[in-house]
């Protein structure tokens, strides 16, 4: 088994996505939030590109259960349910609801790679659970990065590197240049918190307001949830298909 990491986002057509299992980290914050949502109840979270999307999206629905979610510029779309702070994702408020839900890096990156053969969600929240699942896939690994206005995000390069230590703790796999690089990104901050702050984006965040969702992104695995795509929904990884 291969393990590699995509630092920043490229289109499918240079990487390829046939056999492999992509796993897709935003860690700021929309990898954060989905795990969330799923762990907390949601049916699904439906990933679109743009607002608009998610609007028209949603009046097909039965749009009782239907939530709308998203940021641009890091704040919640005028007129949304929900922003993109994993902390508006409570059990009371998604449980049963099917998100749909538009980023601006992380629906992005998620739709680019729509077409793996399995594609996961992955931050710190899931790392364990991601791991395992991605191990029992038994396909090649490729962490996408989803960055930042289409270049290199500094929080999620750390992220990966974090899986790319943790696959090599449980299997015996060959890494990539870019899977080495990642590691020794992780592995020269003392804490996720650490990168986060020394990020850009971890920076706009802080100074947005929102510090509490940087501390709960920075936790490790505290949920067990790992969204998979079917049929472009975004549901939990033991569940078949979209309910
Ligand atoms: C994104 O998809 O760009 C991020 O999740 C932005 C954010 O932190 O809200």
């Amino acid at each position: 088994m291969n393990i590699d990491v995509k630092l920043a986002p490229q289109s499918p057509e240079v990487w390829g996505y046939k056999d492999k299992t992509v796993v897709v980290i935003d860690v700021l914050r929309a990898s954060s939030t989905i795990i969330t949502a799923l762990e907390n109840g949601a049916r699904a979270v439906v990933p679109v590109l743009t607002p608009d999307e998610a609007v028209t999206l949603k009046s097909r629905y039965d749009s009782e259960n239907v939530l709308l979610g998203g940021e641009r510029g890091g704040l919640k779309v005028q007129g949304f349910d929900l922003g993109n702070s994993p902390l508006e994702y409570k059990k009371e408020v998604v449980e049963g609801k099917t998100i749909v839900f538009t980023t601006t890096n992380g629906t992005n990156a998620i739709r680019q790679s729509g077409s793996a053969d399995n594609l996961l969600i992955g931050a710190y929240l899931n790392l364990e659970a991601v791991v395992k699942k991605a191990l029992e896939l038994d396909k090649d690994i490729l962490l996408f990065c989803a960055g930042r206005q289409n270049g290199f995000a500094l929080e999620d390069a750390a992220c990966a590197g974090a899986f790319c230590a943790a696959v090599l703790r449980m299997a015996q796999v060959k890494e990539s240049d870019s899977a080495k690089a990642a590691r020794m990104i992780a592995a020269s901050f003392d804490s996720t918190f650490a990168s986060f702050m020394a990020s850009e984006h971890g920076q706009l965040l802080e100074r947005l307001g929102f510090s509490d969702d940087l501390k709960l992104a920075a936790t490790f695995n505290s949920c067990k949830a790992v969204p998979i795509s079917i049929n472009g929904q975004l549901v939990l990884s033991n569940t078949k298909k979209p309910r």
